[in-house]
C-alpha cells in the first residue's frame, strides 16, 4: 500500500453542465437552445430521450448543493445556459435567468463551496444557429456580449470564469462528425466553428476583464487525448499526428502558442487565408487557468477515405473498456507531461472532468456498490499526482460528474455521478464512489 498525498491547497471539485443537469428548459422565460432543437427530433438521442427535465436541478438545486457540501467537495463547476440570461442570444436580458445563478452562487458560498462557472458546454442559442451559428464569425461576438453580462453580474461572487468546454466537441462533434447539436457532417463548417470558438474565448477574456466587480480567474477546459498510431508503419503514425493536429494542437497552439495548426489542412486550405484574420491569434492567447478533460486515449490507423484526416480510430484488444471508452489511466500522465514540455504553460493547470461510465445501481439495501468507478478513480488520481511528483504544477481534479445526468446522444444510459440518481424519481443517493472520494478530499491523498 503506498500513500499518495497532494500539494497543500489543491482544489478538489466535481463538474456539471446546464443542459445535462438542470432540466426546466422553457421555464421562466428561457429561450430554445441548440441542444433543445437537436433533442427533440426523433432519431438523434438514443430512446429519443432529451434534457427537458433532466435530473431537475434546476427545481432541486439546494438539495443538490447540500450534497455537494456533504461530500466535502471545495469546488463545483457547473455551466450557465446561455439562454436563460438571454433567450434569443443577445438583446433582451431575463432577470429570471439571472435569478437561478444568483441563487445556486449564493447557496455555495453559503455552504464554503467555490463556484467555477462555464459560460458554454454546448447549448448555443437556437436563434443564433438560425443565424449561421459557431461557423458564422459574428457569434464570437455575441458570446463576447454574454459574457460581458454574465461577468458584470456574477463576478462579485464568483472567482473563476471559464469561457468554453471543450470547443473541440461543439466544432467537430457538431459540425463535422454530426453527432451533436447542431448535427451538421461538413468538416469545412467544423473547422471554421472551431476557430470562432476560440476567438470567441479570447474576445470574451477582454470582455470579462473590463467589466469584472473584482480579481477574476478566466480559463477554458479542453478535451484531450494523447494519440497512439494502430501500428508502427509510417502511414499510421501520420494518421495520428494528424488527429493530433485535428485535436490537440487545434486547441493548444492557439491558446498557448499563439499559432494554429489548422491551415495545414489540405480542405481548410481551400479557404484561402480568410478564416484566421490578422489579430485573432494575439486575442486567442490569453488564459489564466488551463483545463484538461481527460477520459480515454485515441488509437489511430491511416483510412484514406475519412475526409480532413484520413484517419481511423481502432479500438485495441487488451485493455478494460468502459461502457464508452478504452479506460487508460497512464494516458492522464501522459497529457499533462506533454502540455508541460511542449508548452510550459504560464497559466495555472487543472484537471477539469475525469470520470467513467460504469454499469452501476442501487442494491438490495440501497447502496450503489460502484467499485469499478472507485478503481477508475484511484488510478487516475494516482496519474495525476505522478504528473506532479514529476514537476508538472497541476492545481485541482473535478470529477465527472456531481450525479448521473443526461449524457447528450447517448441519452440517460451512461451513468457518471458520484451520486446516484434514480431514474424515475430521480431521487439521489451517493455512491460508494463519492463516499470514497469524499475521504480523497479529506485526506488530500489516497492511498493504493
Ligand atoms: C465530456 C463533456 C461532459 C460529459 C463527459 C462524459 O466530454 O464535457 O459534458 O459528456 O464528457
Amino acid at each position: 500500500m503506498t500513500s499518495l498525498t497532494f500539494p497543500k491547497g489543491f482544489v478538489w471539485g466535481a463538474a456539471t453542465s446546464a443542459y445535462q443537469i438542470e432540466g426546466a428548459w422553457n421555464e421562466d422565460g428561457k429561450g430554445p437552445s441548440i441542444w433543445d432543437v437537436f433533442s427533440h427530433k426523433p432519431g438523434k438521442v438514443a430512446n429519443n430521450e432529451n434534457g427537458d427535465v433532466a435530473v431537475d436541478h434546476y427545481h432541486r438545486y439546494k438539495e443538490d448543493v447540500k450534497l455537494m457540501a456533504d461530500l466535502g467537495l471545495k469546488t463545483y463547476r457547473f455551466s450557465i445556459a446561455w439562454t436563460r440570461i438571454l433567450p434569443e442570444g443577445t438583446g433582451k436580458v431575463n432577470q429570471k435567468g439571472l435569478g437561478f445563478y444568483d441563487r445556486l452562487v449564493d447557496e455555495l458560498l453559503k455552504q464554503g463551496i467555490e463556484p467555477y462557472a462555464c459560460l458554454f458546454h454546448w447549448d448555443l442559442p437556437q436563434t443564433l444557429q438560425e443565424k449561421g451559428g459557431w461557423p458564422n464569425r459574428e457569434t464570437a461576438y455575441a458570446f463576447a456580449e454574454y459574457a460581458r453580462l454574465v461577468s458584470e453580474h456574477l463576478t462579485d461572487r464568483v472567482k473563476v470564469i471559464f469561457t468554453h468546454n471543450e470547443p473541440w466537441v461543439t466544432a467537430i462533434l457538431g459540425h463535422f462528425l454530426g453527432d451533436h447539436a447542431p448535427g451538421f457532417r461538413d468538416p469545412v463548417a467544423g473547422v471554421k466553428a472551431l476557430h470562432h470558438l476560440l476567438l470567441s474565448h479570447g474576445l470574451a477574456v477582454e470582455a470579462i476583464r473590463a467589466s469584472a466587480k473584482g480579481p477574476v480567474k478566466i480559463g477554458i477546459t479542453l478535451n484531450l487525448n494523447p494519440m497512439y498510431p494502430a501500428t508502427s508503419s509510417k502511414k499510421d503514425r501520420e494518421a495520428a499526428l494528424r488527429v493530433d493536429a485535428l485535436t490537440n494542437r487545434s486547441v493548444l497552439d492557439p491558446l498557448l502558442k499563439g499559432t494554429s495548426p489548422i491551415e495545414e489542412f489540405a480542405l481548410v486550405k481551400m479557404l484561402s487565408g480568410s478564416l484566421i484574420k490578422a489579430g485573432d491569434l494575439e486575442k486567442i492567447k490569453n488564459v489564466d487557468l488551463l483545463g484538461v478533460n481527460y477520459y480515454s486515449r485515441s488509437v489511430l490507423k491511416h483510412e484514406a477515405k475519412f475526409p480532413l484526416v484520413a484517419a481511423k480510430q481502432t479500438f485495441p484488444e487488451g485493455n478494460e473498456y468502459s461502457g464508452m471508452w478504452e479506460i487508460y489511466p497512464q494516458g492522464m500522465y501522459e497529457i499533462l507531461m506533454r502540455i508541460w514540455k511542449d508548452y510550459r504553460p504560464s497559466c495555472e493547470l487543472m484537471v477539469t472532468e475525469n470520470g467513467v461510465p460504469v454499469p452501476d445501481g442501487l442494491d438490495f439495501d440501497g447502496r450503489v456498490r460502484d467499485e469499478r468507478r472507485i478503481r477508475y478513480l484511484q488510478n487516475h488520481i494516482a496519474q495525476v499526482q505522478r504528473a506532479i511528483q514529476d514537476g508538472v504544477p497541476v492545481k485541482g481534479y473535478f470529477h465527472w460528474s456531481l450525479m448521473d445526468n443526461f449524457e447528450w446522444a447517448l441519452g440517460f444510459g451512461p451513468r457518471f455521478g458520484l451520486v446516484y440518481v434514480e431514474p424515475k424519481t430521480l431521487k439521489r443517493t451517493v455512491k460508494d464512489s463519492g463516499r470514497w472520494f469524499a475521504k480523497v478530499i479529506q485526506d488530500n491523498g489516497l492511498t493504493i
